[in-house]
């Protein structure tokens, strides 16, 4: 893409790299046309289907934003990630380990069908919601809030600040989610879950509910690309043998059951969720050529229009013509 050494963190270059994205962003906006916004919990439907945004945080500092990136949304299934890493440094990886597995479903975010047919002695992986279930239900605390303030205090370190919950999104998923409450029972009868069932679903419809940005997630993906460690202060905010499992649950299950064709087209590690947030993450790549991000990224996208698995149509290609573009793919 480039020719000759360039350094990215001037202003000229940032500006030019600037162009590129929102020339990029324009260009995909058309697909918000396509997909449509999640509806199964009734207050997702009041998302607007044209917003498409990207933020780009790189572990050098820049900095990238382009399209709606004001747009505040709920973190949905993007939270599975932080709370599997909560119940890593809370419970120890092999405790957690020995209770929800690390295989992907090939199945949709909400089955419950794997469960039965393959006989299996645990649930599948943590990004899928049988295996998020169980994991909050090991978060150590017995209300909701105190389950979730290990959550919480980790996006505040992340974050510099503790992101609100979405109280009507909360009241709209726990008045709706029938399917959840299926899967939990099942989760009930077989076992599987530390703490007693309301208590779990309550807690998983609190940590999906969270309001976030793309910036937020950007610096979330950031610093899992750095492997848990804040660049700008060296502090080891997440172990980095929990960071690098969390980035190998993102690559292998986090697109559900288009985490293969994501690897395949995008290759680099992400994590979606239904209100059309999705996080990526770019780790450091050694490459002879120059291209922007070299010391990688965290990238956060928001497109609300979803395809069949329930990923952000619009999101995933700008992504993917990024990655393509950058040639960020960790392969
Ligand atoms: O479990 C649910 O229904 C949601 N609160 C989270 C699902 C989700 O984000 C799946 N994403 N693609």
């Amino acid at each position: 893409m480039v020719q000759g050494i360039v350094n990215w963190n001037t202003q000229t270059t940032q500006k030019w790299l600037q162009n590129y994205v929102d020339d990029w962003v324009n260009f995909y906006q058309k697909n918000t046309n396509e997909g449509e916004v999640a509806s199964y919990i009734p207050i997702l439907q009041e998302a607007n289907q044209q917003h498409l945004g990207i933020s780009i945080l790189g572990i050098n500092g820049m900095e990238i934003r382009s399209g709606n990136v004001e747009i505040p949304f709920t973190i949905q299934s993007i939270s599975k990630v932080f709370t599997f890493i909560v119940a890593c440094i809370q419970r120890g990886v092999s405790y957690v380990l020995s209770k929800v597995d690390v295989e992907p479903t090939g199945g949709a975010f909400n089955s419950i069908m794997h469960l039965e047919t393959r006989q299996v002695k645990k649930p599948f992986n943590p990004l899928v919601n049988a295996g998020a279930i169980t994991i909050t239900s090991m978060l150590i605390g017995d209300t909701a809030e105190r389950k979730l303030e290990g959550f919480y205090q980790l996006l505040e370190k992340i974050l510099g600040y503790r992101p609100p919950l979405n109280i009507d999104v909360y009241q709209s998923e726990n008045e709706s989610s029938v399917r959840n409450r299926a899967i939990g029972y099942y989760l009930l009868e077989m076992g599987y879950l530390e703490s007693e069932l309301d208590l779990t679903l309550e807690t998983y419809f609190k940590q999906c509910s969270i309001e976030i940005t793309i910036d937020d997630l950007a610096r979330l993906g950031m610093i899992l690309a750095n492997d848990g460690e804040d660049p700008s202060t060296q502090e080891e905010i997440i172990p980095r043998q929990v960071a690098r499992l969390a980035k190998v649950l993102m690559l292998t299950c986090g697109m559900y059951d288009a985490s293969g064709k994501f690897a395949a087209y995008v290759g680099i590690p992400a994590k979606s969720g239904v209100s059309g947030g999705i996080v990526a993450v770019a780790p450091p790549r050694a490459r002879d050529h120059q291209l922007p991000f070299l010391d990688g990224c965290g990238i956060g996208v928001y497109g609300p229009a979803l395809d069949k698995q329930g990923n952000s149509i619009a999101g995933i290609r700008l992504l993917r013509h990024i990655a393509n573009q950058w040639d960020l793919s960790i392969f």
